[in-house]
């Protein structure tokens, strides 16, 4: 069967900126220009933004540009460096954003691009970073280009991927060309009676996919890039580029022989035709000489950031056409509570990423439960956060982690709106992979209506139920070990120590606690540790000598329980002390 969400509804029914580039422009915007030797994405925190869930400033249900941009102070009071935009472009909304009809405006939902330029000068006049969602994979079929391809108007015929139908059936329908199913289920293809052919989606139907076969495709989302960064956008995070290229022989994949699933689950095959196809680099290297182009031109170095799942070793391979490619391994981890797995996924990027290259560590995104609903005991989340911030490279940070905010697990399948939620039926929507919905609800800013998202209209996803106590007001003022206190305090350990911003790790297990420790050649006489205990008793450490360190004492710089545990200011003797159960602490000596 070939599904179609062709309406955003529930389940059931289903700067002056041109200006803005140099510092001796009139009305420019204040940028720092980076120190010699190093990037300012080398080491930046990147904040995730999902807009239709931040702040929501005209009451109309979803989060918008203005409300992001009344909360510019959270990010300076919180270290925050990088702003990174979920999808703010016109759009159907199919896939919330990720399904785009004009790639180089602002959708009303969010906003204007006056109301674009102003966020953007006020994230740079506070000396941050704005960084927005590229998504060169696909556009909306409601996109001028899909329009004028379906009627076969050049030069767009051969801007998407359009196939004859491999036969027809007793009935007289078009059989698909093949088996590919879609990353959200069933077929790949969507047939279309005006042109009598199949189209490619690697997603929704709603998401044809752009075809980098054709030369001119490449330079519109080239063009694309353009247009942005030269408004003084500081880079991208590139959407889905493991999907870029297809193999043009057509076969059927191959069975994976997983169990639990079946023909029309994406998770039934081996994508070796659709995904991470070397192609794919060609075209991401192209994109790539782009924002060098543009940062050598105007002295501003802009970043790219590839959302690429894979090990270490097919991270390595995205290396050489993007600044970074994500590292979602602890996204990949079931369960979080495991140490010895911890450990290993530390080690893996550790040991096979070189020193040289940028390497990062992401807790969460849109597209996964959150961090509090994959195993973790509620302290742990403070361990995590503090891993993310402790390990070296870049942070990337999804919001409400900073509060450890919840799954809201309390969505009906009636009111889910995510189209993979919907797409996996009542019985399974709610299972990890399926809705996003529940990662997605909207920011918890205090004990308010509508828990300070907006002024009482009904949000486009329910407020988890436990907004009232966990919330950023509570947190942030009346806990000096919240996860928010806990968090911001971290972010001034990373951004203001050479340690964190250049130095080597090390890693170690002995029992239950794992440490993490960052030495600098700058800074010989600092080494920093941080030790999770990972169990729910005390457990003891005896760490003297361990870290090329000679030194018998540390200083407690962060205690996750306060005064509950080991709190700031504290004296250790490194040859014995007691963690708490789940305790963290960041010791400097
Ligand atoms: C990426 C996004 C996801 C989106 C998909 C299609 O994986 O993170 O949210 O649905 O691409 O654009």
């Amino acid at each position: 069967m070939l599904l179609s969400l062709t309406k955003l509804e529930p389940c059931l029914v289903c700067i002056g900126l041109v200006l803005a580039l140099g510092d001796s422009v009139e009305g420019a915007i204040h940028r720092r220009k980076d120190t010699k030797g190093s990037q300012w994405w080398e080491n930046t925190i990147v904040y995730q933004i999902y807009p239709r869930s931040f702040k929501d400033s005209n009451n109309d249900g979803t989060g918008d540009l203005k409300g992001i941009e009344s909360e510019l102070d959270y990010f300076v009071d919180l270290g925050i460096e990088t702003i990174w935009l979920s999808p703010i472009f016109k759009s159907p909304m199919k896939d919330f954003g990720y399904d785009i009809s004009d790639f180089n405006d602002i959708d009303p939902i969010f906003g204007t691009m006056k109301d674009f330029k102003d966020l953007l000068q006020g994230v740079h006049e506070r000396g941050m970073k704005l960084i927005l969602d590229l998504v060169p994979n696909h556009s909306s079929d409601e996109h001028e280009w899909f329009k004028k391809s379906l009627r076969k108007e050049e030069p767009y015929t051969d801007y998407y991927t359009w196939r004859d139908p491999s036969g027809f059936d007793e009935n007289g329908e078009p059989i698909p060309p093949n088996n590919w199913v879609s990353v959200f289920r069933f077929s790949m293809w969507q047939w279309e009676e005006k042109r009598q052919q199949f189209y490619l989606h690697q997603f929704v139907p709603g998401q044809p996919d752009l075809n980098y076969r054709n030369p001119a495709v490449q330079k519109e989302m080239e063009n694309v890039i353009r247009f942005w960064l030269e408004l003084g956008v500081d880079g991208f995070r590139q959407d889905a580029v493991a999907h870029i290229w297809e193999d043009d022989q057509f076969l059927d994949e191959p069975l994976s022989g997983k169990p639990n699933t079946n023909a029309d689950d994406y998770a039934h095959y081996q994508h070796i035709y659709t995904t991470n196809l070397p192609e794919t680099r060609d075209v991401l290297k192209n994109f790539f000489n782009v924002f060098k182009e543009v940062g050598e031109a105007d002295g501003y170095p802009r970043v790219t950031m590839l959302e690429v799942w894979g090990d270490p070793a097919e991270q390595l391979k995205y290396y050489n056409c993007s600044n970074f490619p994500f590292n979602f391994g602890f996204l990949l981890l079931e369960n979080l509570s495991d140490p010895t797995k911890i450990l290993a996924t530390i080690d893996n990027v550790l040991n096979s990423i070189p020193k040289e290259l940028t390497k990062n560590w992401i807790l969460g995104n849109h597209d996964r439960w959150r961090v509090s609903n994959r195993g973790l005991n509620d302290p742990l989340i403070d361990a995590f956060n503090i891993l993310t911030l402790g390990l070296p490279g870049v942070t990337v940070t999804y919001y409400g982690e900073e509060l450890g905010m919840t799954n809201n697990m309390n969505i009906s399948f009636e009111n889910t709106v995510d189209p993979s939620g919907c797409n996996c039926g009542s019985d399974l929507y709610l299972t990890e992979f399926c809705s996003r919905d529940p990662e997605r609800t909207p920011m918890q800013w205090n004990n308010q209506v509508n828990a300070g998202f907006n002024n009482g209209a009904k949000p486009w996803l329910p407020i988890n139920s436990n907004a009232d106590e966990l919330n950023v007001e509570s947190q942030r003022y009346d806990s000096p070990s919240s996860h928010w206190n806990n968090y911001r305090i971290m972010a001034n350990l990373k951004r203001s120590h050479p340690a964190f911003a250049s130095g080597e790790a090390q890693t170690q297990l002995d029992g239950n606690v794992l440490a993490v420790a960052r030495t600098s050649e700058v800074d010989p006489d600092s080494v920093f540790v941080i030790l999770i205990n990972f169990v729910n008793t005390d457990e003891e450490v005896d760490i003297l000598g361990d870290f090329h360190s000679s030194k018998s004492e540390a200083t407690v710089v962060l205690g996750t329980l306060g005064k509950n545990g080991h709190d700031i200011g504290d004296v250790l003797q490194l040859s014995s002390f007691v963690l708490r159960p789940f305790e963290t602490v960041v010791l400097q000596y």
